[in-house]
């Protein structure tokens, strides 16, 4: 099984952290190929909470970890993450030249952007994501060949930095909160240390594919944050969709054997945009308390509503899953009623896909089909010990979408998996 790629289906926080980490044990390669630091995976190793914002979620597994040129990387947040693994993690790593590298300025242009929206703020991460991929496209980035290359660094930031001030200063009347000293002092210790893992990434992970190797992508953030598919403008600044493997990571388009959708067994989403199934109230309070639906980059408490097929049928469009994983199943647990989104209703007609334009999605309303609760209690091993009416919802679920669910899961512990 050479190639295998993790996505989010929803709006991010399906759980990819803990299937990267169940199923990475058979890959060669975990390579991250899109986002930066705004992703917050936590995968729980016997009982231990780990948390990863940058490094693929295969360190923990002793991988070789690829950063792929479409990353936005922190070099601050890196090094932190790497000290926290060295010397209980065996993994190697690599980092491709071409990464864009998140500058103190582009945490202050997200903040002060932000700030200047007013009520049209985005509510993102504040991890300067948005920036760093503005500065991509405009030619102003600076990328990891050239953190790691002093007098290379010395000229690029002599180039941006006067740049960057002016536009903090005139555009949103705030100042530069360290020198370009400072940052060139801080910035060439990082680039000192991490010149250690710069490597060709596309040339890496092209050589595996060829080899027969199984390499596997991490996903980042879901398919409705993606900036050209999601709900623009309340989206990220990268694609989390499928297809962007081949542009993020560098290699030609080639049949990819197992591409898992991420399903929560409901719908979570953090910052702003349109929820058509959000809850209100006690019951929402519940899932979220009972899922700890807090964010794992910025302690925000996630905004929670039931499944959305409706969601779920584009997402199968846009990324062509082969199979899903069901997270979450038992947070669901102890309810006495659950509730699927199976289309909806726009004005007086019925979607069951959706709609392309932010200004309809706004205007459906759900329709639900209702489902007896469950209680899942005891150990349960296979997919034949859950109770009727838990396999009867992930069996709607993927008779609805036309994937098989080939993962449950029912915990966040490795042990707490069942396949199918
Ligand atoms: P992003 O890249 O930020 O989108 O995150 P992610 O998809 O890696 O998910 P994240 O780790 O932010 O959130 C999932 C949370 O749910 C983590 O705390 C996991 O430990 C936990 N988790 C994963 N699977 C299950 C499960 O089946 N049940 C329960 N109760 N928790 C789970
Ligand atoms: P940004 O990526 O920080 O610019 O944030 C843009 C939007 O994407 C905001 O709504 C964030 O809450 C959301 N977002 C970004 N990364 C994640 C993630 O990993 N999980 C969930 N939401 C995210
Ligand atoms: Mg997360």
């Amino acid at each position: 099984m050479p190639s295998i790629v993790v996505i989010g289906s929803q709006y991010g926080d399906e759980g990819k952290g803990k299937v990267v980490d169940l199923l990475g044990e058979k890959a060669d390669l975990v390579v991250r190929f899109s986002g930066g630091n705004n992703a917050g995976h936590t995968v729980v190793v016997k009982g231990v909470k780990y948390k990863f914002h940058l490094m693929p979620s295969g360190a923990i597994q002793g991988k070789r970890c690829c950063i792929a040129a479409g990353v936005a990387l922190d070099p601050r947040v890196l090094k932190q993450e790497l000290d926290q693994l060295k010397g209980k993690f065996e993994f190697s790593l690599v980092i491709d030249p071409r990464v864009q590298i998140i500058m103190p300025w582009h945490n202050m242009l997200d903040a002060t952007s932000e700030e200047a929206k007013g009520k049209q703020r985005i509510g993102t991460t504040g991890r300067g994501i948005g920036p760093c991929y503005a500065d991509r496209a405009d030619r102003t980035g600076i990328r990891f060949a050239e953190l790691v290359d002093e007098a290379r660094f010395m000229e690029r930031l002599d180039a941006v930095f006067s740049i960057k001030e002016k536009t903090l200063k005139a555009v949103y009347n705030s100042g530069m909160q360290i020198s370009k000293d400072e940052i060139f002092r801080e910035y060439r210790a990082l680039g000192r240390e991490l010149k250690q893992y710069l490597g060709d990434v596309s040339v890496e992970v092209t050589d595996a594919l060829s080899q027969g190797k199984t390499v596997m992508f991490e996903g980042a953030q879901g398919t409705y944050l993606d900036i050209d598919f999601g709900t623009y403008p309340f989206v990220t600044s990268s694609h989390p969709i499928s297809g962007s493997i081949f542009t993020g990571v560098g290699f030609g388009l080639r049949p990819i054997e197992r591409v898992i959708g991420i399903v929560k067994a409901y719908t979570t989403r953090v910052g702003g945009g349109p929820f058509v199934t959000e809850l209100e109230g006690d019951l929402a309070h519940t899932i979220r308390e009972q899922g700890a639906e807090y964010g794992t980059t910025t302690g925000r408490p996630r905004r929670v509503g039931w499944l959305d097929l409706v969601l779920l049928r584009t997402a199968q469009r846009l990324n062509n899953f082969t199979e899903i994983a069901l997270t979450k199943l038992d947070v669901l647990s102890g309810l006495d009623e659950i509730e699927i989104c199976t289309e909806y209703k726009l004005n007086r007609e019925t979607v069951r896909e959706r709609p392309a334009d932010i200004k309809d999605i706004m205007k459906c309303r759900p329709v639900y089909k209702k489902f007896r609760g469950f209680k899942l209690e005891g150990k349960l091993e296979s997919f034949d010990q859950l109770p009727k009416e838990a396999k009867e919802y992930v069996q709607f679920i993927e008779k609805e979408l036309n994937v098989p669910v080939k993962i449950v899961s029912i915990g966040p512990g490795r042990e707490e998996t069942i396949f199918r």
